[in-house]
């Protein structure tokens, strides 16, 4: 969503007649669009500012107006601006404001919006101009779930829906700006709703939209993985065979006390209710290792989980004790050495299986849509409908769906070839 957010920013200062850079040391305003969920992310924000300054210094000129978007500006307003003295601090529900920030820094008045606003910021942004053939749309923004672990309930706010009209809107803007394919985004995505109509409703608009081939989602909650979304999986054709449900632990009382609402077995069963109707999805999942007070046998749980699901991928992590959530107050701290251990352990066995799942695709063909130039004359690189990274040569361009026979495996990314171009 910050991939998103950025580019939302960038064109707002478009408007103003500014032109992006890929050179920080370059720039006039730098936006340093932020991530508060883990410490690190937190911390690379006030390197990022002195290592810019620093720049600015080195090459004798003056440094950059500084922008801090994103949820370190939401949680940590004040304090960034004592702490780094930057120029301007917005959060992720005022970013429309960022002009207005800008130009009355630019006037001398360091200025900061972190409000969380009853009326979206999304009507106060410019149309969608230019695209890549895989765009983000936001549909959905925070959460109500309240992990205990997680600061998104406090730096995102509560769920909010965009309206269905609005979202169909942008996506065909989308289509009409290049994109071929559209991952619809939320924290909590499928809670999306309007007056009653789910994400699948959404879904299957979308769907009619001519040009508009792929259609994604992410980030699910297992409690809101309602029926008509499986079934959608089913029988919609441009939804993408690919499910990333994040289940965070494999022991259900270390799901309780993360508040995570759904235990093992729950989850199991509704994977197997998602593969009923779509066979070949890939799933994918996000992992905590080290929450409070979880032992080396709950951990081992979590091993088990991996091994009876097979995930196509996933995203894993140590526990980040985050100022003002429950967790943080929690005893039975896990000490540093042992959640390296437990992570290397668990990534070992994320890495063997999304190996594994590439290999089973080898021998098979499938569409590919191109996103990017690759690093040898003719490489292009693209996605297969289950998310792998093919590269492959081809005189196809970026944008076009080709049709791509999958030859050899890697750990991370898969080799093909082309069979026949698929009609634009
Ligand atoms: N520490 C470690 N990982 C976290 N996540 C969220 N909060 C924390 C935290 N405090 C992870 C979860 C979530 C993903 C986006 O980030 O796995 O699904
Ligand atoms: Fe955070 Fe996701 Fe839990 Fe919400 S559901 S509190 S975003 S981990």
């Amino acid at each position: 969503m910050n991939v998103y957010d950025g580019e939302r920013m960038a064109e707002l200062m478009a408007a103003e007649g500014m032109t992006a850079t890929d050179d920080p040391d370059r720039a006039d305003l730098v936006v340093l669009n932020t991530c508060h969920i883990r410490d690190r992310a937190t911390e690379k924000v006030y390197s990022d500012i002195g290592r810019l300054r620093k720049n600015a210094r080195v090459n004798e000129r003056t440094a950059p107006m500084i922008a801090v978007a994103g949820c370190v500006a939401q949680a940590e307003g004040d304090e960034i601006v004592r702490r780094a003295h930057v120029d301007v601090v917005v959060g992720p529900q005022a970013y429309h404001n960022l002009p207005a920030l800008v130009a009355s820094a630019a006037a001398g008045t360091p200025s900061l919006d972190t409000d969380m606003p009853l009326l979206s910021k999304f009507g106060a942004l410019p149309a969608r101009r230019r695209v890549g053939p895989s765009a983000f749309l936001t549909v959905q923004e925070g959460c109500d779930k309240f992990c205990t672990y997680c600061v998104v309930p406090y730096t995102r706010g509560a769920e909010v829906s965009r309206p269905f009209a609005a979202i169909v809107d942008e996506a065909k803007a989308l289509v009409d700006a290049g994109a071929r394919e559209i991952t619809l985004l939320g924290q909590n995505v499928n809670a999306w709703d309007d007056d009653g109509r789910g994400l699948h409703d959404l879904i299957r608009v979308l769907d009619r939209i001519p040009g508009l081939a792929r259609i994604r989602y992410t980030t699910s909650h297992p409690n809101d993985m309602r029926q008509g979304l499986i079934d959608a999986h089913g029988d919609v054709e441009s939804l993408m065979p690919f499910l990333h449900l994040p289940v965070q632990a494999g022991s259900d009382r270390v799901l309780k006390a993360m508040n995570r609402n759904h235990d093992t077995a729950s989850y199991l069963r509704l994977l197997d209710r998602v593969r009923a109707v779509r066979p070949d999805i890939a799933l994918s999942g996000d992992f905590i290792v080290g929450f409070p007070g979880e032992t080396e046998a709950e951990f081992a749980e979590t091993l088990r989980l991996v091994d009876a699901v097979g995930y196509a991928q996933a995203y894993s992590f140590k526990y980040s004790p985050r100022p003002g959530t429950p967790a943080a107050d929690m005893a039975g701290a896990i000490p540093e050495v042992v959640m390296d251990e437990r992570l290397q352990r668990l990534q070992a066995a994320l890495g063997r299986d999304q190996q594994a799942f590439n290999q089973a695709s080898v021998g098979r063909s499938c569409d590919v849509l191109i996103e990017r130039r690759g690093k040898l004359p003719g490489q292009m690189l693209g996605k297969s409908p289950w998310l792998q990274s093919i590269h492959l040569m081809t005189d196809a361009a970026i944008g076009d769906m080709v049709s791509v026979d999958l030859l050899s495996a890697g750990p991370v990314s898969l080799a093909g070839a082309e069979r026949v171009r698929v009609a634009a």
